[in-house]
């Protein structure tokens, strides 16, 4: 099969690619950056080098493809905290469909994501929701599959900082935090060893490593659909006491918690930290749907078979990453 792959050797792209090329077809993977030729080259598939932001690009690469594989890349937030992240989907998916139909292409995997079922009350996860109504607008014989992966394990390295007492919501937390554990002071100030948020604790959320929604990708790639499809994709089912402990296990901090903070205090702290408060609220919002359990009601009416990657696996990297920084 020819298959076109966007995402360059991002962390789904990459093994996708891997295993497609290894399974005999013809790949070629969309990279907006040109040192990145040679490095898609030695996977075996051929390098488009162009941007999903250019749609007559997009629609010569996608050209004769049996099927292609849309992903959304990750917004820029750091960059830009003010990007209206619903437009920018709703722009690079119409971007995509436009390419699908000018290149006749009748088969499309697209990236989505957990939570992507609901218009309102996942905050920043609604961008999902909005980029499938576009994929879902394409003719009815364009055959699509959505995928919904669940949170990926590479989110706990966010929590990095805040674990070293580090991170933005330390300094703002720290006060309550000493009143709070008064008889743990120590353990927030010498040792640290607390993830904090606004879903945490006891709550119980699937979690997903991206080598397992590379095989289920390829799984719907090389499977035939009809019509259209949605696939939820997560390789475990932890509670958020549990993640800690396998991760503070993993860092020779065994006393490692995770505490739920409130909505209100998230959000306070988001907005101490600078990030502007459309943004701060949708990820308040994202957190606290997690938190009660609404963005994965869907899913748990439709489990997947789970993947392959537990998180003790994922553990090791953490702890690398964790002595790195
Ligand atoms: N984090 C989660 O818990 C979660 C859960 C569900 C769904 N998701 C979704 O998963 C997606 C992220 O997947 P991922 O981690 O595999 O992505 P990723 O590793 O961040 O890879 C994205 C790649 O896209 C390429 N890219 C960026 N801008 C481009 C452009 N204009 N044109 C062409 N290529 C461009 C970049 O590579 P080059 O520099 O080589 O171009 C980048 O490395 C997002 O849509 C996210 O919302 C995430």
């Amino acid at each position: 099969m020819k298959i076109i792959i966007t995402g360059s050797l991002g962390n789904v792209s990459k093994p996708l690619a891997t295993e497609l090329v290894q399974n005999g077809h013809t790949v070629s993977v969309i990279s907006s950056n040109p040192a990145k030729q040679k490095e898609i080259e030695a996977l075996g598939a051929e390098a488009a080098i162009g941007s999903i932001e250019d749609v007559a690009f997009l629609t010569q690469t996608f050209a004769g493809a049996d099927v292609v594989y849309c992903m959304l890349p990750p917004f820029k937030f750091r960059e830009d905290p003010n990007l209206d992240a619903r437009a920018e989907a709703f722009r690079l998916a119409t971007n995509y469909t436009q390419a699908i139909r000018q290149a006749g292409v009748k088969r499309v995997v697209h990236l989505s994501s957990i939570g992507a079922h609901l218009e309102k009350g996942n905050g920043l996860l609604a961008f999902h929701f909005i980029a499938e109504k576009v994929f879902r607008a394409l003719p009815s014989d364009v055959a699509i599959t959505h995928m919904r992966p669940v949170g990926f394990y590479y989110n706990l390295f966010d929590f990095i900082e805040t674990i070293k007492g580090e991170g933005f919501l330390d300094s703002f937390i720290g006060k309550i935090l000493t009143i709070k554990y008064y008889g743990l002071v120590g353990f927030i100030q010498g040792k640290r060893g607390l993830i904090m948020s606004n879903y945490g604790a006891g709550d119980k959320m699937p979690w997903v490593s991206p080598v397992d929604i590379a095989a289920a990708v390829a799984e719907e790639i090389t499977n035939p659909v009809k019509n259209r499809k949605v696939r939820y994709v997560a390789s475990e089912d932890l509670t958020c006491r549990e993640i800690a402990g396998i991760l503070g296990n993993a860092i020779g901090k065994p006393y490692l918690k995770w505490e739920t903070i409130s909505d209100k205090q998230m959000l306070s702290a988001l907005q101490q930290y600078g990030v502007p408060f459309s943004l701060a609220k949708d990820i308040t919002e994202m957190n606290a749907s997690m938190h009660n359990g609404l963005i994965f009601e869907d899913y748990y009416k439709n489990v997947p078979t789970l993947g392959k990657v537990k998180l003790k696996e994922f553990a090791k990297e953490f702890s690398i990453n964790y002595n790195k920084k």
